[in-house]
C-alpha cells in the first residue's frame, strides 16, 4: 500500500511537474518609477535569495552582485568544461579571497557588463537553482557575478540584469534546452500595475490572434564591448524601411536603414534606452514634420525641456484612450501594409501638467544604430520574440485594445 502511494505520488509529482514545464515559466514585470526602468523578480540558491533584475533584451546572460549572496548549492563552472564553452567563456577567472559566488579559482572567465556606467567586470561564471513565483524550478542555471560597487544606473530595489539576448545562457535559451521547449518568449511592460515575461509557449492570451509579424534579423558584428572577431550581436534588430510621421512618409536616405558590413546602421530594440533614439538625421525630419503635424492639430509649441527638442503645452492636446491625441508614427516594415504604430501614450512624454513633450532623443550624427526603439515606446504593447521561426509579433498599443499589459 504505500508502495502503491507513494508510486502515485510520484506519478503526480511526474505529472506536475512535466504540465508545469510544457507552460515554461511566467514572472511579473515591474516599472521602476524613478528610472523608468523594468525588473523581475527571481530566486536563486539554497536561500532562494530574492534578486530583482532589470530586463535587458540584449544582455547575454543573467549577472547580479554577489558580495552577500550565500547558497550552498552554487558550483563554478570549471575553464574549458563543455558547459564553459557554451557560455562562450574567455580565459580562466580565480580570486585570493575567501571562496563564495564570485570569488572561485580555474572558473570560466565571464565579462558582466553594466551599460549604464559602461563598466566591463573580469568574473567567473557560476550555476545554481533558480526560482520563481512560478512553479518551475530551473536547476543548473548559468548566472555571473558582478561586484556591488558597479550596480549604479539599475533601480535602487535592484541587483543584477536579467538577460534575454541571443546566447545560450540568456533566460529563455536555458529554460528551452533544459525543458526541451521552443525557444520563444514574451514581454508586456506595463505603464502602471504588473507586467509578464513569459517563456516558452505559455498560456496565449487573446490579443495574440491580434498580433503583426516583422522577422528578427541578426547583426553580423557583435555590439557587446568585448567580442571575438566574427561574432553576431547578441541583440534584436527589425528591418524599418521607413517612417511616417502623419501617414506620410519622411524623406530619409535609405542607407539608414539597413546594417552595413561593419554592423552599422538599422534598428534594434532595447529595454536599456529609456526613449528611443534616432540618428541626428532621422531625428530632425522626425520632428520637424511631428511639429507640423500637431501644429495643424492645434497644438501649441512651447519651450524644449530636455533631452527633449519638441515640446507641446499639455492643455492644448486632447485625451482619447490611447494617450494624448496627437499625430501618429509609424515604423514602416517588410511586407505588404506592415507597420508598427506608435500612438500618444507612446509618442509622448507628459514633463508636467503644463508640458508634454515628442518623447524621442536625438542619437547623435554617428551612432552605431540609426534607430533604437526605447523602453517608453515598449509600454503598454505585447511583444513576442519566436527564435525558432526568427520572428517578432507585436500588438502595438494595448490601449487601443482597452486592455493593457497587467489585464493580459
Ligand atoms: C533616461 O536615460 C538617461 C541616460 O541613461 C538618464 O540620464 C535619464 O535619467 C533617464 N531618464 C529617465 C526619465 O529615467
Ligand atoms: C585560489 O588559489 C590561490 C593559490 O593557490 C589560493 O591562495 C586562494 O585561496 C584560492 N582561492 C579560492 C577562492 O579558493
Ligand atoms: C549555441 O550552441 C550551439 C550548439 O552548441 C552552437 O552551434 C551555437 O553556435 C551556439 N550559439 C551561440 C550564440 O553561441
Ligand atoms: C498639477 O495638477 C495637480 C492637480 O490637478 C496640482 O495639485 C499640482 O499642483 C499641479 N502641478 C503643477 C506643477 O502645476
Ligand atoms: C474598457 O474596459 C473597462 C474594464 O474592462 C470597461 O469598464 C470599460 O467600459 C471599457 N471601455 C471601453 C471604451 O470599451
Amino acid at each position: 500500500m504505500a508502495s502503491f502511494l507513494y508510486s502515485l505520488l510520484f506519478f503526480f509529482a511526474i505529472l506536475i511537474y512535466s504540465t508545469n514545464a510544457q507552460n515554461g515559466l511566467t514572472i511579473p514585470i515591474q516599472r521602476d518609477s524613478k528610472t523608468s526602468r523594468f525588473y523581475t523578480t527571481i530566486q536563486m540558491g539554497s536561500n532562494r535569495a530574492t534578486i530583482n533584475a532589470l530586463i535587458d533584451l540584449g544582455g547575454p546572460f543573467l549577472w547580479f552582485s554577489c558580495n552577500d549572496h550565500i547558497s550552498n548549492t552554487y558550483n563554478p563552472i570549471p575553464c574549458g568544461s563543455t558547459k564553459c564553452d557554451i557560455a562562450k567563456g574567455l580565459g580562466c577567472f580565480g580570486c585570493n579571497l575567501p571562496p563564495r559566488p564570485g570569488c572561485s579559482n580555474d572558473t570560466c572567465g565571464a565579462s558582466p557588463y553594466n551599460p549604464f556606467m559602461d563598466m566591463l567586470v573580469s568574473q567567473g561564471f557560476y550555476e545554481d537553482t533558480l526560482y520563481t513565483k512560478d512553479p518551475l524550478t530551473v536547476p543548473e542555471f548559468s548566472y555571473s557575478c558582478m561586484d556591488k560597487d558597479f550596480l549604479e544606473g539599475l533601480p535602487s530595489s535592484s541587483t543584477g540584469m536579467l538577460g534575454l539576448g541571443r546566447t545560450n545562457i540568456s533566460l529563455h535559451k536555458q529554460i528551452a534546452t533544459k525543458f526541451n521547449l521552443p525557444d520563444k518568449f514574451s514581454l508586456c511592460f506595463p505603464s502602471s500595475g504588473t507586467g509578464k515575461l513569459s517563456v516558452g509557449p505559455g498560456p496565449s492570451p487573446d490579443i495574440s490572434k491580434s498580433l503583426k509579424t516583422t522577422p528578427l534579423i541578426i547583426n553580423p558584428v557583435s555590439t557587446y564591448p568585448i567580442y571575438v572577431e566574427g561574432d553576431p550581436s547578441d541583440e534584436y534588430f527589425i528591418q524599418v524601411n521607413s517612417i511616417r510621421v502623419d501617414g506620410k512618409p519622411l524623406n530619409v536616405k535609405n542607407s539608414y536603414f539597413s546594417i552595413d558590413k561593419n554592423g552599422v546602421g538599422g534598428t534594434k530594440i532595447s529595454t536599456i534606452q529609456n526613449y528611443t533614439a534616432l540618428h541626428n538625421n532621422i531625428y530632425k525630419p522626425f520632428a520637424r514634420a511631428f511639429t507640423k503635424a500637431a501644429s495643424n492639430m492645434k497644438i501649441k509649441s512651447v519651450a524644449a525641456v530636455a533631452p527633449f527638442r519638441a515640446c507641446f503645452s499639455s492643455s492644448s492636446i486632447f485625451r482619447i484612450l490611447s494617450g494624448p491625441s496627437v499625430p501618429t508614427n509609424d515604423l514602416v516594415l517588410p511586407g505588404n501594409n506592415v507597420y508598427w504604430r506608435i500612438n500618444g501614450a507612446n509618442s509622448m512624454v507628459e514633463i508636467d501638467n503644463k508640458t508634454t513633450c515628442l518623447g524621442f532623443v536625438d542619437g547623435g550624427s554617428n551612432p552605431r544604430t540609426a534607430i533604437v526603439i526605447g523602453a517608453h515606446q515598449l509600454q503598454e504593447n505585447l511583444l513576442e520574440f519566436d527564435l525558432v521561426s526568427s520572428q517578432l509579433r507585436f500588438s502595438s498599443s494595448l490601449l487601443i485594445q482597452n486592455t493593457s499589459c497587467s489585464r493580459l
